[in-house]
């Protein structure tokens, strides 16, 4: 069983992708993270996430352990992840993996809930459940806001807010596997939910697919 959980930044996906794992014993991905490790390793070199042949490279080096750098939620990472995410041969390269990990996933588990932004379009539109989550944007950017300064990390609200349109325009516009709900996927817009209704809400339009 897929569950492929779509939308745009910081409108709870994560979160929500986890508890749903937890709640169906399946093995959870996201996919943001391959990007970030990617964007990620270019900053660390010194090397321009624009550069597609550097940017090729690094997708084709990655290692686990450069999926669970601390740095990769840090905003400057999201904003080099979303510069390689728009490359083609970029996304190619992670594709197999993403593709490999839903067939096969981990610790013997029966399926996968990954979230990111073409998972029901792209890299598994076979999925037997799939959400677009989204919320307004000025939800999403006090939610980033919060999680930010919960790191001690300085965040000014309008420069989140701004940041957070110049990504999600990038990854909205791009030609490959541009952020778009596929056309069977359930919209949950978050603006007025907690998460713990986010999860009631998710719960019930996969439970209502799966039967
Ligand atoms: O945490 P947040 O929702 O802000 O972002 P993320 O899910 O970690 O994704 C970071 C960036 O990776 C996005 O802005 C996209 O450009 C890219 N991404 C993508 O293109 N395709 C995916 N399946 C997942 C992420």
């Amino acid at each position: 069983m897929i569950v492929a959980i779509d939308g745009p930044s910081a409108a709870g996906k994560g979160t929500l992708a986890k508890r749903l794992a937890r709640h169906f014993d399946l093995a959870h991905l996201d996919s943001g993270g391959l990007y970030r490790a990617v964007g990620l390793k270019l900053l660390r070199a010194g090397q321009d996430p624009a550069d597609e042949a550097l940017a090729l490279a690094a997708a084709r080096s990655l290692r686990p352990a450069e999926l669970s750098d601390p740095a990769l939620r840090e905003e400057a990472t999201g904003k080099a992840a979303s510069i390689v995410a728009a490359m083609g041969p970029v996304r190619q390269a992670l594709l197999d993996f993403q593709r490999a990990f839903a067939r096969t996933p981990p610790d013997g588990k029966a399926g996968a809930v990954i979230d990111g932004r073409d998972i029901g379009t792209v890299v598994c539109p076979e999925a037997e459940a799939k959400l677009f989550v989204t919320a307004s944007d000025e939800v999403r950017a006090r939610r980033r806001s919060e999680e930010l300064q919960g790191r001690g990390e300085i965040a000014i609200y309008a420069r989140v807010l701004k940041d957070m349109r110049e990504r999600d325009a990038r990854d909205s516009q791009r030609s490959v596997a541009p952020l778009v709900a596929a056309e069977d996927a359930f919209v949950l817009d978050t603006s007025d939910l907690d998460a713990d209704e986010a999860f009631a809400a998710a719960l019930e339009v996969i439970n209502q697919k799966i039967g």
